[in-house]
C-alpha cells in the first residue's frame, strides 16, 4: 500500500517506465475517476517508493502482464463490494486463490502498510480485502513494515511505534479477528528475516537495480527492505504449509509481487516440465510438438502418409520427431506461436529418428542430493534418469507437481507456492488530482474529526456542471467525480443499489452536487464516528496481542 507521498521518485528503469504518450487512447475505466488535472500530468511508472498514480491500467495488462479481474470475477465465491464494482481490477493468478476458497481448501492473505503517517482511507481498502479473505476463510496476515518505513523514508522509531499502533487499531476497528489471523512488525520477526537472508541468496544487485531502480546511492538497508518484504510475501506459506495466498495491493507494488513470484521458483528444489523426447522445449514449441504429436498419434497408422515411417502408436511402432516435423512444416499455427516453429522444426530434424514419447520431467534445481535420490525411488512406473534430471512416463503433471513438493517439504525445502496478488484503483484526490498526504485536504485520514470529514467532502470536486440547470439538462460526469468514488470505494459500503443509484441519477441529471454531498458528508462522518468509536474498542485488545509498539530500537534510518 502506497500512502501517496511525495518522497522524489527513483529514476524509472526501461523496464518499469510507462510511457507517458501513450496515455489517453483508451476509455477511461469507470471507475477510475480521474479528474482532468490528474489526466497525463505526468509519466507513470510502478515505482513503490514515488508519488502513487496509474493513468493508463490498459498498460498494466498489456506491459507488465497483469491480468483484468472481470475475467476471473465469476469464479469468485460471493465477491467483495470492491471487486463487483470494478475497484479491484486487475490481479496475478488469482485464480488459484478463488478455487481454493470454493473448494474449501487452506488459502491466505497478507498485506503490509508502511506506518508514515496516520491511516486513511486508502488503506481502509487494504484493511477490508485481508478482513475478507479472513471471512472467507483464508489465513489472514497484516504487517507492519517497520524496516521499510526506517530505512526507506527515515522515519525515527518512536514516529513509527505511535503510526503502528494506530494502523492496528484500525485494522481491528474494520474487523480483523486477531484470535483467527496474525499481525506482526517486520522488525520483531525473526522467522521474516531469515527467510529474508535465504530469500536474498537467490538475488542480485542488477536485479533490484531493473526492478526498482536502485542505483549506488541507494543505502543498503533499503536493499535488504525489499528482500524483507519477499520475506512478508511467503511467510504465510512458512508458517504453515505451501499454499495459495494473495496479496492486496495497490499497483504501484507490482514488482515486489513479480520478484517474489520469481523468487518462490528459484527456491524450489525441482522444476517440473512436459517433454516429448531428450531435448527441452520453450512453451510455445511444447504446444506446437504436442498439436503435432497429437494429430499424429490419432490419426491411422499411416495408411495415408507415405508409408514409410509409422505415424501410430496403435501399431506399436513410434512416432519419431523427424515425421512430426514434416506435419509442422504443412501446419498452419495460431498467430502466437508463428515464430515458434521454426526452432521446433529445427529442434525436431536434429532428433531424428528418436521417438516422441511425452512425458514429464523433474530438472534438479536446489535439490539435495538424498531429495533426488528419494524423488527417484518414489516415481511409479516407467522412468528414466539422467544427469540432472528423471524423466517420468506414467505420470500426469498434476500429480508431478505435487510429488516434487512433497520431496522438498520432506527434505527440508520450502516448496513455496508462487503468491497471487490482487490491484484496487487508486482513489483520486478529493481537490482533484492525486490524493496526498501532504495535502489534509485531498484525503480523509481515519482519525479525522467526523466534522472535518465532513468538511472535507462538501468542499470536494465533482464532477458536475457549472449550473444546475446544465446539470439537469446533461447530466453529471459520476466517473469523474471524486464524490461518486467516495460512495463506491466506501460509503455504499455492500449497498450495490446505492452505489447505482446515485451513479445513475447523476448521469441522467436526476441529481445534483449539492444534495448528493450533502449525504455523501453525511455518510462520512457516521463513518469516522463509528470507526473511531471502534478503535477505542479495539484499544482494549492491544495489550493481549503479543505486539511491541514501544520498541527499544536506537539509529537514525536512511532516505534512499
Ligand atoms: N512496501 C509496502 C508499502 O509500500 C509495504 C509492505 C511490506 C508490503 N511488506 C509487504 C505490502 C508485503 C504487501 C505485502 O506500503
Ligand atoms: Fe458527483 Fe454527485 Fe455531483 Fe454527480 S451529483 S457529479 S456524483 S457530486
Amino acid at each position: 500500500m502506497t500512502d501517496h507521498d511525495h518522497t522524489p521518485r527513483e529514476a524509472a528503469t526501461d523496464a518499469d517506465a510507462i510511457d507517458a504518450d501513450a496515455i489517453d487512447g483508451g476509455r477511461a475505466p469507470a471507475t477510475d475517476g480521474g479528474t482532468d488535472t490528474a489526466a497525463g500530468a505526468d509519466d507513470v511508472e510502478l515505482d513503490p517508493w514515488g508519488s502513487a498514480t496509474v493513468d493508463d491500467y490498459r498498460k498494466l495488462f498489456e506491459e507488465f502482464g497483469i491480468e483484468e479481474f472481470e475475467e476471473i470475477l465469476p469464479d469468485v465465491p460471493h465477491p467483495h463490494y470492491l471487486m463487483r464494482r470494478g475497484v479491484i481490477f486487475g490481479h496475478r493468478e488469482y485464480d488459484a486463490v478463488a478455487e481454493a476458497m470454493a473448494n474449501d481448501e487452506p488459502f491466505a492473505a497478507l498485506s503490509g502498510f508502511m506506518p508514515t503517517g496516520d491511516p486513511h482511507i486508502g488503506h481502509k481498502l487494504v484493511f477490508d480485502e485481508i478482513i475478507w479473505h479472513q471471512r472467507q476463510g483464508g489465513d489472514a496476515f497484516g504487517l507492519i513494515a517497520d524496516l521499510e518505513a526506517h530505512s526507506a523514508r527515515g522515519l525515527s522509531w518512536e514516529e513509527i511505534d505511535e503510526h503502528a499502533r494506530s494502523y492496528v487499531l484500525s485494522l481491528l476497528a474494520l474487523g480483523f479477528d486477531p484470535d483467527e489471523g496474525t499481525i506482526y512488525r517486520q522488525s520483531d520477526n525473526r522467522e521474516v528475516q531469515d527467510l529474508a537472508f535465504e530469500l536474498g541468496a537467490k538475488a542480485n544487485f542488477s536485479e533490484l537495480q531493473a526492478l526498482y531502480g536502485f542505483d549506488g546511492e541507494t543505502n543498503v538497508s533499503h536493499m535488504q527492505s525489499t528482500i524483507t518484504q519477499m520475506a512478508d510475501i511467503l511467510y504465510p506459506q512458512l508458517v504453515d504449509e505451501p499454499k495459495p495466498t494473495v496479496v492486496p495491493v495497490g499497483p504501484d507494488q507490482d514488482p515486489h509481487l513479480r520478484l517474489s513470484r520469481d523468487l518462490a521458483v528459484r527456491m524450489r528444489y525441482f522444476k517440473v516440465t512436459e517433454a516429448f523426447a531428450s531435448f527441452e522445449l520453450e512453451d510455445d514449441e511444447r504446444q506446437l510438438v504436442r498439436a503435432a504429436y497429437d494429430a499424429l498419434a490419432a490419426s491411422d497408422s499411416g495408411s495415408d502418409t507415405d508409408g514409410d515411417a509409422a505415424v501410430s502408436e496403435a501399431d506399436g511402432s513410434p512416432i519419431r520427431c523427424e515425421t512430426a516435423a514434416d506435419w509442422l512444416e504443412t501446419y498452419d499455427p495460431p498467430a502466437d506461436l508463428a515464430t515458434a516453429r521454426a526452432s521446433a522444426i529445427e529442434t525436431l530434424r536434429a532428433a531424428g529418428k528418436e521417438p516422441i514419447r511425452p512425458r514429464v520431467r523433474f530438472l534438479d534445481r536446489n535439490a539435495t542430493d538424498e531429495a533426488f535420490e528419494d524423488l527417484i525411488e518414489r516415481i511409479n512406473g516407467e522412468k528414466r534418469v539422467f544427469e540432472g534430471h528423471i524423466d517420468a512416463f506414467d505420470l500426469g503433471r498434476t500429480a508431478a507437481e505435487e510429488l516434487a513438493r512433497t520431496v522438498e517439504l520432506d527434505h527440508g525445502g520450502f516448496g513455496f507456492r508462487q503468491p497471487s496478488s490482487i490491484y484496487h484503483r487508486f482513489m483520486s484526490g478529493l481537490t482533484g488530482g492525486k490524493m496526498s498526504s501532504s495535502v489534509p485536504a485531498s484525503h480523509i485520514s481515519l482519525l479525522d474529526d467526523p466534522d472535518d470529514g465532513r468538511a472535507k467532502v462538501q468542499a470536494a470536486t465533482t464532477g458536475g456542471r457549472s449550473t444546475a440547470e446544465k446539470q439537469r439538462e446533461l447530466g453529471g460526469k459520476p466517473d469523474e467525480c471524486p464524490v461518486y468514488e467516495l460512495y463506491a470505494y466506501l460509503l455504499a459500503g455492500d449497498d450495490d443499489d446505492l452505489a447505482r443509484t446515485v451513479h445513475d441519477e447523476c448521469l441522467g441529471g436526476d441529481r445534483l452536487c449539492g444534495g448528493c454531498k450533502d449525504q455523501a458528508a453525511e455518510l462520512m462522518a457516521q463513518f469516522l464516528a463509528d470507526h473511531q468509536e471502534k478503535r477505542e474498542e479495539a484499544a482494549e485488545l492491544l495489550e493481549d496481542l503479543d505486539i511491541d509498539f514501544d520498541s527499544d530500537r536506537r539509529g537514525t534510518g536512511g532516505e534512499h
